[in-house]
């Protein structure tokens, strides 16, 4: 997401926080339909910064799976699995989530006949310079910086007095009914992940709830055209959300993602049907660092496009985080954050390029 000024907090007036976007950049699908093979050098990484075909490991099938229909039923294994899929991975999928399989799919065919209108068409909702949301590019913060080989679609989905309906796609037709559903049976999801978790850091089923003062909702459709030197780019550099919790739809067969884990980089692999799920930079703060906000990029493939749903979960900007005392008893009584205002945390964050987790240190201690 681009930089953001927000004067107003959510609760406050009941608009969305108005935002200031990031520098323009070339649209990458363009690039490729003029040339498919141009790389321009702004998008070719340092090759330390690129996967080597021996660090993949085969460690994709140790990445949990969390079966939600349990964690309804306070069911005390799948807590405990939830536990440590947290504390030990930071990523996890989530089966039996209850949004049929027929949203999942009708949001990606939706996206997909978006993303192949004429740029023209697209940029009907293009993301102004003064906001994050539309279609555009997010995060770039200097003429210098190296470019993602992606183009995105941003959104605020909820609360719904939030959006800004002038950003979202009228064609393909029906393609707005479909993103309300899917945020709805999202943020069904993000309330059972949030209660588990509640429990699981030993507070009340509520509270993280509560801490959100209302959830909002954001989502970036990502689209990585394919690439003649896969090996040389990325598709998204490597960051941590900012987010509480990130839900992520990705394509059924189709690899991309991959997580830090252990000094490795893991492709998340795809299940279908299922959703990635990511603790966030808040829950990682609220847990005192027991639960992992991993960093995550994306990669790109010489023969198929990929497009990705990220939708960010996140509190009122007006809400003040800090670790909860019942995380800090358990780990002597050290305090590895300080109370920040969520909101001026990603004001912080969106001023600045995706490096890692380079943004999380204004609230560390
Ligand atoms: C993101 C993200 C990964 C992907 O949008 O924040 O990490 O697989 N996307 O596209
Ligand atoms: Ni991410």
């Amino acid at each position: 997401m681009g930089s953001i000024v927000c004067e107003t907090p959510f609760d406050q007036e009941q608009t969305a926080p108005t935002f200031v976007g990031s520098l323009e950049v070339p649209n990458v699908q363009e690039i490729v339909r003029d040339n498919s093979s141009s790389v321009p050098q702004i998008y070719v990484r340092d090759q330390c910064d690129m996967p080597k075909a021996t660090e993949i490991t085969h460690l994709s099938t140790d990445i949990p799976v969390i079966d939600l229909s349990l964690l309804s039923d306070d069911n005390i294994e799948e807590l405990e699995r939830l536990d440590q899929a947290c504390r030990d991975w930071g990523f996890f999928q989530v089966i039996n989530h209850g949004v049929p399989s027929e949203v999942l799919q009708n949001m990606k065919q939706n996206a997909e006949g978006f993303f192949n209108l004429s740029l023209e068409e697209k940029n009907k909702f293009s993301m102004p310079p003064d906001d994050i949301q539309g279609y555009g590019h997010a995060y770039v913060v200097s003429k210098e910086q190296k470019l993602d080989w992606s183009d995105a679609l941003v959104l605020v989905t909820m609360p719904q007095e939030f959006r800004n309906l002038q950003y979202w796609p009228t064609t393909p037709v029906g393609f707005k009914d479909i993103i309300d559903t899917y945020s709805k049976g999202l943020a069904t999801i993000g309330e059972q992940l949030l209660s588990s978790i509640s429990l699981n850091m030993g507070l009340q089923r509520n509270t993280l709830l509560q801490e959100h003062k209302g959830i909002s909702q954001a989502l970036r459709i990502n689209y990585y055209p394919p690439c003649s030197k896969p090996d040389q780019v990325l598709g998204i550099s490597p960051h941590s959300d900012t987010s509480s919790i990130t839900i992520l739809l990705q394509e059924d067969h189709l690899h991309g993602l991959q997580i830090h884990h252990n000094d490795d980089w893991i492709p998340v692999e795809p299940i279908p049907d299922a959703l990635v799920i990511n603790i966030g930079d808040v829950i990682e703060i609220w847990s005192n660092g027991k639960y992992k906000s991993i960093e995550h990029r994306a990669v790109t493939n010489e023969c198929k496009a990929r497009m990705s749903l990220a939708a960010f979960l996140f509190p009122n900007l007006d809400k003040e985080i800090e670790p909860f005392d019942s995380m800090v008893k358990s780990q002597d009584m050290i305090k590895n954050y300080k109370k920040v205002k969520y909101g001026d945390y990603l004001l912080n964050s969106m001023k600045r390029k995706l490096e890692g987790k380079t943004h999380t240190e204004m609230a560390k201690n």
